[in-house]
């Protein structure tokens, strides 16, 4: 079994990446890292880096996830093969642009391109936002799903993850204790169907509001707060379609719980999002 460690960067395409840095830094708030060649890498806490945009299709996103160690890099890679899931190891060169020791990469059952990688770059210097949005870290992503039970059994048998809550057929997945890192909607598209920051706390989400409205920022869902994790939240609008979100207050599920933790299911219907009566402009939240 493949045990995955944290979430920790997504890596985004998109035809002007000077437009996608002007939005990650005065929209999110996220610090420019550095810029390579026609990529840009954004921190938002005090890792090397967590979103990379780089110039190329912006249906191409690869989502990165950390192991522990070599060796369960190495086995991970033995378990995929023997799962006939096609591994391909990272080049010298593309480790040194994602800025790690060492990866794999391959598609889940929808398609979607995953790293494992081990050893990322800690970031040496004090992590400086752009501006005080309130950020405390890249924490999860949703991921598009054509068929949210298939995909659930790969996640949870064959990467290791936990469902902690399902709305209709959608699980929202832990790989350590915070309530989810990963969720699978329901969606003909391939890759990142959200990208979520966690903000310190609701007055962060709230000036969020204020604040992207005054700036023509389309705001698709929120402020709300999620009956599953509990975290209240803001959905905007990012480049070339993307959702970004904020959010705060996320539940744990303890190593205390955790025995008998058993995943509550909640109707595919607008409360199953959110307990305050905020509606979806996402398609794949729509009822
Ligand atoms: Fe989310």
């Amino acid at each position: 079994m493949i045990n995955l460690w944290d979430i920790r960067y997504v890596r985004l395409g998109t035809p002007d990446v000077e437009a996608a840095t002007r939005y990650a830094c005065d929209v999110v708030g996220l610090e420019l890292g550095r810029r390579e060649g026609k990529a840009a890498y954004f921190r938002s806490d005090d890792r090397d880096h967590t979103l990379v945009y780089f110039e190329g299709d912006p249906q191409d996103h690869t989502i990165g996830f950390e192991l522990r160690s070599m060796e369960e890099l190495q086995a991970a890679a033995s378990a995929l093969d023997a799962a006939h899931i096609e591994v391909r190891a990272g080049t010298a060169d593309e480790c040194a642009r994602r800025a790690v020791g060492a990866y794999v990469n391959f598609r889940d059952p929808n398609g979607s391109s995953i790293d494992l990688v081990v050893r990322p770059h800690h970031g040496g210097t004090r992590h400086w936002p752009s501006h005080d949005a309130g950020i405390t870290g890249f924490s999860h992503i949703g991921l598009c799903s054509a068929n949210p039970v298939r995909d659930e059994t790969f996640w949870t048998q064959t990467l290791g993850a936990k469902v902690s809550d399902r709305i209709g057929t959608a699980p929202l997945l832990r790989i350590d204790e915070v309530h989810h890192k990963i969720a699978l909607f329901p969606s003909q598209r391939v890759g990142v169907q959200h990208i979520n920051h966690q903000v310190e706390s609701v007055d962060d989400i709230m000036r969020a509001w204020y604040r992207l409205q005054k700036a023509g920022v389309r705001i698709v869902f929120g402020p709300g707060r999620h009956p599953t994790s509990g975290a209240m939240f803001l959905y905007f609008e990012g480049p070339d379609g993307m959702v970004y979100e904020y959010s705060s207050g996320v539940r744990l599920i303890t190593p205390e719980q955790e025995p008998g933790y058993l995943p509550r299911q909640f109707p595919m219907a607008d409360s199953s999002f959110c307990m305050w009566g905020s509606k979806p402009d996402i398609a794949e939240f729509k009822v």
